[in-house]
């Protein structure tokens, strides 16, 4: 998992729950990479999975629930970090419609070995899309948070459901309207 993923974790952590429980996380959590991060660099997924985990026992709140929090502030930092990835988009369905074939192409190119998801578009109107996440990582609730934020970034909102296709999360079908 690429550093920009883990160094935006630290940063929402010290933003929402404080210094003190970035620290505590660390120190509690066995990494190898002793809690440093550069956002080019790339390590174990299972770092990511112990800080949640260990975030999740510290401030009591369930795991799922963190990583839908997180992918609405990562949006944030991908969109801030990447502004020329997202300017030639006007609408937030432009956007979703697009990050399989130009988004995360983009990403590859700027992270080689970037780990993606794959999102199928099964159907999209003008005020509608719905795909289908699938990645072994099963962060469907990471792309539940970036998807609301996309929405928010075009001073919009949407409402988004979904259904696990694979009770592990692996493959989840996302339902998408925009409202208004
Ligand atoms: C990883 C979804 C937009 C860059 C991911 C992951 C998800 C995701 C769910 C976690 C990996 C996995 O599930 O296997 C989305 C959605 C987007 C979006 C729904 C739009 C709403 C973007 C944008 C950028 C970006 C705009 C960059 C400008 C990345 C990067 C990773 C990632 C760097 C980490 C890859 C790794 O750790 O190896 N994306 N993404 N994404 N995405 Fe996106």
């Amino acid at each position: 998992m690429k550093g920009i993923v883990f160094t935006e974790f630290l940063e929402m952590v010290e933003s929402k729950f404080g210094l003190e429980t970035v620290d505590n996380i660390i120190e509690q959590t066995n990494l190898s990479s002793e809690g440093v991060y550069t956002s080019v660099g790339t390590y174990d997924f299972n770092e990511m999975v112990s800080l949640i985990t260990g975030l999740s026992d510290e401030v009591n709140i369930p795991v799922d629930d963190l990583i839908y929090t997180f992918g609405l502030y990562l949006f944030t930092g991908l969109a801030n970090a990447h502004p020329e990835v997202i300017k030639s988009y006007n609408s937030p369905l432009g956007l979703l419609y697009s990050i399989e074939d130009h988004i995360h192409v983009h990403v590859k190119k700027l992270y080689p070995d970037a780990e993606l998801p794959t999102f199928k578009i099964l159907d999209k109107t003008d005020t509608s899309i719905s795909m289908i996440y699938s990645s072994s990582r099963g962060l469907y609730r990471l792309a539940h948070g970036l998807i609301e934020k996309a929405f928010e970034h075009f001073n919009g909102s949407a409402d988004i459901t979904y259904e696990l296709i694979k009770e592990d999360g692996t493959e989840v079908k996302f339902n998408i309207t925009q409202n208004g």
